[in-house]
């Protein structure tokens, strides 16, 4: 009686295992995808991949790394899932604040309208600095426009919200907190006058649509070439550098980026 009960199910199982057949074992692939749409590459963190691909399968009942590239080449939104899943975007306010400084003497001196562009802006801590710091140092502010671009769309969300953590205003002074935010609960909220000063889109570097938001008087590109690889960073540089107004200017790039 048992073993006709564990023959049945054993052949229940097997014809599971026959229809699904699971095979999250080699990432390669995802790997070369994922750096050939993003720029972004995992070739020193295949473990990690590994498993977050298949996290990220497992999650959407997807069952093997084929059957999730099919998916890719046909379904956006997956995609656009597998990008906010695979990208880091840590960042916080007032970042590298020396570079921040620089930009304000900039912009103090230029006499026309100034265009800035945060090239990742991630969750925009970064954009919303460069707002706040240039107000800070007097600058007017119909003087200055400021655009975030970024591939990760629930930054994006995040950035065009402007709720914040602790951990993210930890290097802004009690002053400039009570200027420019209002606190509920543990959350700061960036307050409107600022978020005004900034506009956001979700866009890749590398799509050939990027050139069509126009040229820029100073660019920000900070701690997205440390995810590129050296060829990457050499064609990621070159489409910066074309968005440039002014030719002789440079880009300011994070000190982690090793050009
Ligand atoms: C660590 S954040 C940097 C944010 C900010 N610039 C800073 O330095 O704090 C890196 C961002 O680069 C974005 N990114 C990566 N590849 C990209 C691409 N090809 N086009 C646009 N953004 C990209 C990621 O989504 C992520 O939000």
């Amino acid at each position: 009686m048992f073993s006709f009960f564990r023959k049945k199910e054993k052949k229940i199982l097997d014809e599971v295992r026959e229809e699904e057949p699971t095979d999250y074992s080699d990432a390669t692939k995802i790997a070369e995808y994922f750096k050939n749409e993003t720029g972004v590459t995992f070739d020193k963190q295949m473990n990690i991949l590994n498993n977050k691909a298949m996290t990220f399968c497992k999650q959407r009942e997807i069952s093997s790394f084929s059957k999730l590239l099919d998916l890719l080449d046909s379904d956006a939104v997956i995609k656009q899932e597998l990008i906010d899943y695979l990208t880091t975007n840590e960042t916080f306010f007032y970042r590298e604040f020396k570079q921040i400084e620089e930009l304000v003497g900039l912009v103090k001196k230029d006499v026309s309208l100034v265009k800035i562009m945060c090239a990742p802006s991630s969750t925009g801590e970064e954009p919303y600095s460069i707002a706040i710091a240039l107000l800070e140092a007097g600058v007017s502010a119909d003087k200055f426009r400021i655009l975030g671009i970024d591939i990760n769309s629930d930054a994006l969300n995040k950035a065009q919200k402007a709720v914040y953590k602790q951990r993210n205003v930890r290097n802004l002074s009690d002053e400039i907190i009570q200027r420019y935010f209002y606190k509920q609960d543990d959350k700061f909220i960036l307050r409107d006058s600022i978020k005004s000063l900034v506009d956001f889109k979700l866009i890749n570097i590398f799509d050939a649509s990027f050139a069509t938001l126009g040229k820029f008087d100073y660019i920000f590109s900070r701690n997205m070439f440390i995810y590129f690889d050296a060829q990457t960073k050499v064609r990621a540089k070159k489409i910066l550098q074309d968005m440039r107004k002014n030719q002789d200017q440079k880009i300011f790039f994070g000190h982690a980026d090793e050009l």
